[in-house]
């Protein structure tokens, strides 16, 4: 999935096989620590979780400075034999669900390259909202980068709430 330049094209460069597993090894250690990272998701078969990898969602802290932060983001990376199953939107909206009822968040953001239309629909199929003069420039990305500018959308546990998105059932579930 790393090594895939369709799944990377919004990220500054594919992973290499070593870079890819140092990245799981970081992903791993902060869920040992934290009630929330970026959970594996796996296909079911049956009863059993024994299908294949598909990717990872979750939550995660960005460490740099934006008008926004500090924040908790989440975030989605799908194998590309995955998409347009709604997978991402699923698990999503479960872990946008746990934000709110079990870890007590006030609010998730999620944010992504104004180019990156795959995410962005994401965001908006979990109900998220986008204010357009909160775009902004990645501070990790240089500034005449292709990948800077980047959309911000905003879920609240308030609208999370009265809009009672637990409801949606994507394929698969
Ligand atoms: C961003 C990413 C996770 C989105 O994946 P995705 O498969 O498009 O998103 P979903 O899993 O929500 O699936 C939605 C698609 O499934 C379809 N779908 C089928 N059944 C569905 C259902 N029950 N519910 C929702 N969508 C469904 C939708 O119509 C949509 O298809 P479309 O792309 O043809 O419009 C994926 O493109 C990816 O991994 N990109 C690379 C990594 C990346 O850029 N990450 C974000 C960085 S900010």
């Amino acid at each position: 999935m790393n090594a895939d330049p369709e799944v990377m094209k919004y990220f500054p460069s594919v992973l290499s096989s070593d870079q890819s597993d140092l990245f799981a090894e970081t992903i791993q250690m902060g869920l040992e620590e934290r009630d929330f990272g970026l959970w594996a998701l796996q296909l079911r078969e049956g009863e059993e979780d024994e299908g294949p990898f598909v990717g990872f969602v979750g939550l995660s802290a960005p460490l740099w400075t934006a008008a926004f932060t500090p924040c908790v983001e989440i975030g989605w990376r799908l194998h590309r034999d995955h998409w347009g199953m709604g997978y991402a939107t699923e698990a999503a909206t479960r872990i946008l669900d746990y934000s709110f009822t079990r870890l007590d968040l006030g609010e998730v953001v999620s944010f992504a390259s104004v180019m990156n239309l795959r995410s962005i629909a994401v965001m908006q199929r979990l109900g998220m909202h986008r204010d357009l003069e909160e775009d902004f420039a990645h501070p990790l990305v240089d500034a005449s980068d292709r990948l800077s500018r980047h959309a911000l959308y905003r879920m609240t546990k308030r609208v999370w709430t009265s809009s009672n998105r637990t409801q949606i059932s994507p394929a698969g579930a």
